[in-house]
């Protein structure tokens, strides 16, 4: 099995987290004797300021030659002051644009070790497992016309969605709720909007092709609302892109912190695995973030790009036995007990020695 990886750490914690995915990855290629090639290239703020490009041409090359592309993350407030189209954001949206994942996985599970992690109470969270499915390359992020008025004194986006570009993201959560609980929750706002008019047609539509998943569809403000009050009730959620943006940071409460969820952007020429969070400017550099997002990506480029699923279990299987152990980073620990913290190295140190274990062991689990 031979696997060439472009890995783009970016900005802020961005590189502290993949070195982590990478640091697992290498211990599942050494230990099973695959050839796992990574090869590190320059997104977001650090390649616009120092290249002159978010997203520069070699990045964009080398991403479309790869078996698969791990993300950090990118951004921060040093990178405010650039032009729209050199902000960092602007190079990760031309990548997933570049790369044509227009399916957007983001996984939340409340681990049982961690529920007490969770401001939401345990009895709420435990046996929740959400898969939300986000569309990714349509809608407000990429809709034409957009722009800001000569004087400044108006702006637009446009909210703009195809039969085609509905039709295919549905068709994926359908799948995937095939696969789980046969569960789909379609979210809109058609009560307001055109488009979510459309998206609905379609999603019903969609809908025939797959009986044995029950349909239903949801307001995303009501929504919002019940995934946290009520999340076990949910299996896979399938919504648009900003709705799907906000919804997936909503999710990680019920997991219990930000830094655990990971994601994979599927359908493309080439797939795109990276945490939901962001930069951290806020803890960057000081090697504490939760690498278990970035972690998971990981675990998810093995089972869809790579179809190596005993391999990506194992490292699910090491993700839960070390929070189990009792191991935290401080994201998920209460203030007064920040002291006890791991750091994100011993986190990622530990992960990928339960993951060998794992294998020896051969342990099967859930799929994520
Ligand atoms: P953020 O996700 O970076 O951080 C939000 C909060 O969550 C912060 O308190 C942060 O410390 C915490 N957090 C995030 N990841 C963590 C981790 N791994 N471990 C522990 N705590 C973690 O969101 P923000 O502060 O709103 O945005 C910062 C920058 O990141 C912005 O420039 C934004 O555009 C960018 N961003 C990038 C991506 C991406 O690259 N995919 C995603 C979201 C935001
Ligand atoms: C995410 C981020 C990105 C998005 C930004 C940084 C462009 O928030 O991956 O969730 O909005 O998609
Ligand atoms: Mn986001």
């Amino acid at each position: 099995m031979k696997l060439n990886i472009a890995v783009l750490p970016g900005d802020g914690v961005g590189p502290e987290v993949t070195r982590e995915a990478v640091r697992v990855l290498r211990a599942v290629s050494d230990f099973c004797g695959y050839e796992f090639r990574f090869e590190e290239l320059p997104i977001g703020g650090k390649a616009s300021v120092e290249l002159g490009s978010p997203f520069p041409p070699q990045t964009r090359e080398r991403c479309l030659a790869s078996s698969a592309v791990l993300l950090g993350a990118v951004g921060g407030p040093q990178f405010d002051s650039l032009p729209n189209e050199r902000r960092p954001e602007a190079g990760l949206l031309a990548l997933r644009q570049a790369l044509g994942c227009f399916a957007n996985l983001r996984p939340a599970i409340a681990f049982e070790s961690i529920a007490s992690c969770s401001p939401l109470r345990p009895e709420r969270i435990l046996g929740a497992n959400i898969m939300l499915v986000r569309e990714l390359l349509g809608g407000l992020y990429f809709g034409e016309p957009r722009g800001i008025a000569a004087d400044g004194k108006s702006a637009w986006n446009t909210m703009r969605y195809t039969e085609a570009e509905v039709e295919r993201v549905a068709r994926v959560a359908f799948k995937l709720a095939e696969g789980r609980r046969k569960k789909l929750v379609s979210v809109d706002k058609i009560n307001v909007l055109e488009n979510s008019r459309l998206w609905r047609q379609v999603v019903n539509r969609v809908a025939l092709e797959f009986p044995e998943v029950t349909l239903e569809h949801a307001l995303v403000d009501s929504f919002a609302m019940n995934v946290i009050t009520n999340p076990t009730r949910y299996d896979v959620v399938l919504t648009e892109n900003l709705f799907g943006d906000i919804l997936s940071d909503e999710t990680s409460v019920i997991a219990g912190s930000l830094g655990l969820l990971p994601s994979a952007s599927i359908g493309g020429k080439v797939d795109l695995y990276e945490p939901i969070h962001g930069s951290a400017p806020d803890i960057a550099g000081k090697g504490v973030a939760n690498p278990i997002g970035a972690i998971g990506s990981a675990a998810m480029l093995l089972r869809h790009s790579a179809k190596l699923y005993a391999e990506a279990d194992s490292i699910w299987v090491a993700i839960e036995a070390v929070l189990k152990s009792g191991m935290r980073t401080a994201d998920l620990l209460p203030s007064t007990e920040k002291a006890k913290a791991c750091t994100t190295e011993e986190m990622g140190q530990r992960i990928a020695e339960h993951t060998v274990e794992a294998l020896n062991s051969r342990m099967a689990y859930f799929a994520v």
